[in-house]
């Protein structure tokens, strides 16, 4: 590799450098200039590797500028890290908790005071509490910002908890606002959780892959980072045709086309051509198949693969099934099969495209469930199809 590569595909790793989401951007950044949008409480789904906790990252960074106390809130510490979080940013409770060792006591958080050795147990109730105290005593920030990620790992209790205390703040009209990410479907499941029925009132934003002309943007400009390399349009088609703008395997295809390509001598560039992309195809997809297909696939059902793998068998040149073809290679009956091709769209592997036809959700699943490869020809459209 001759000079920096600006491409880190280390999973869940904060990207040097973040590319597209543009809307996404735009409707957190508008809710924070408006109290009464309806975009203060989002959940962003879907599948491993589309870039959520990179999103959540991203938008922590923007509400941080604009001047918001963040909380970013991971799986194994849901409400502990918003009591310590808001502990630091209030002076009545850091008196209460002075110096706290904070431990996880079932549904509540407690609290331990190294220097009372006392202990505070806050429920529901507190955290509601707390959340408010802060939000309305504010003085250098303009709201809490809480990001919640993976949130199908925290829980009931504690999203229970979490709920209550946002929702009240919120209908106290405290500026308070809460970005949770998790896979496909979990939005329904912390739906359904008894305290948390507010969720279902709340956006459910998509994520899947960037759009068509994003993806190029970002590879004209990441690849325009790396020194002495010039990457021909080529070679930028082929790494947007290979991604289909997933952002994961965006990062695996730029950071191994850079890295594989020869060292440039003294004082000359590194010309890429799609021929170097091409090179790089295999490593970008032994990682992207460790990373994501594989957990994705090893999480379904017998009967979801084989469908899966039938699809592949009846794929038409557009990258699509008709689901008549599938059962025909699966030896059953349509409707013997609608079961399985509905929970296999619910978990947004598959999507229906138009009546009677499906095509895969994520990038390289064909040649997953078919080598040797081929390359399809994508239609410019703004919106990857993919096969
Ligand atoms: N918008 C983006 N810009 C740059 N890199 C991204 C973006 N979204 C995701 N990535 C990168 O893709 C990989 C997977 O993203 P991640 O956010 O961990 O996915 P998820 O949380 O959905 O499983 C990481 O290497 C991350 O840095
Ligand atoms: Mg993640």
């Amino acid at each position: 590799m001759a000079g920096n590569n600006p491409f880190n595909p280390s999973f869940g790793g904060k990207p040097q450098f973040f590319f597209g989401r543009k809307r996404e951007l735009d409707i957190v950044s508008e809710a924070l200039e408006n109290p009464n949008s309806p975009y203060r409480a989002l959940f962003f789904t879907g599948n491993r590797g589309c870039g959520k906790t990179a999103l959540l990252e991203r938008l922590s960074v923007m509400a941080s500028e604009a001047g918001w106390l963040c909380v970013d809130v991971h799986s194994a510490n849901a409400s502990e890290s918003i009591v310590r979080k808001l502990v630091g940013a209030s002076s009545k409770t850091t008196e209460r908790v002075a110096e706290p060792a904070v431990g996880f006591v079932g549904a509540s958080v407690k609290v331990g005071s190294l220097r009372t050795s006392a202990t505070t147990t806050y429920d529901a109730l507190d955290l509601s509490e707390a959340l408010l105290q802060t939000s309305g005593s504010l003085k250098q920030h303009a709201g809490v910002f809480i990001t919640v990620d993976e949130v199908q790992k925290i829980p009931e209790a504690d999203m229970e908890n979490l709920c209550a205390a946002v929702q009240m703040s919120m209908r106290k009209g405290m500026p308070v606002a809460l970005m949770l990410a998790g896979l496909p479907e979990s939005k329904e499941v912390v739906s359904a959780y008894k305290g948390c029925t507010f969720m279902r009132r709340v956006s459910d934003v998509r994520l899947d892959s960037l759009l068509v002309s994003e993806t190029y943007d970002a590879f004209r400009q990441l690849m325009g980072l790396a020194s002495n390399v010039e990457t021909c349009e080529a070679a930028i088609d082929e790494l947007a045709r290979y991604s289909q703008g997933y952002p994961y395997l965006m990062q695996l295809i730029g950071f191994h086309t850079l890295e594989e390509a020869p060292s440039a001598v003294l004082h000359q560039v590194c010309e890429i051509d799609q021929h170097a992309v091409r090179f790089a195809e295999a490593a970008a997809y032994e990682q992207f198949c460790a990373n994501v297909l594989d957990p994705v696939i090893a999480d379904l059902s017998d009967e979801q693969r084989v469908y899966l793998r039938a699809m592949a068998k009846s794929i038409d040149g557009d990258g699509r099934s008709r689901t008549g073809d599938v059962a025909n290679v699966m030896g059953k009956e349509q409707r013997q099969l609608s079961a399985v091709r509905d929970r296999l769209i619910r978990k947004r592997v598959i999507v229906a495209d138009g009546r009677g036809y499906v095509r895969y959700n994520l990038p390289r699943m064909r040649q997953y469930f078919t080598d040797p490869v081929e390359f399809p020809a994508y239609e410019d459209d703004d919106v990857w199809k993919h096969e």
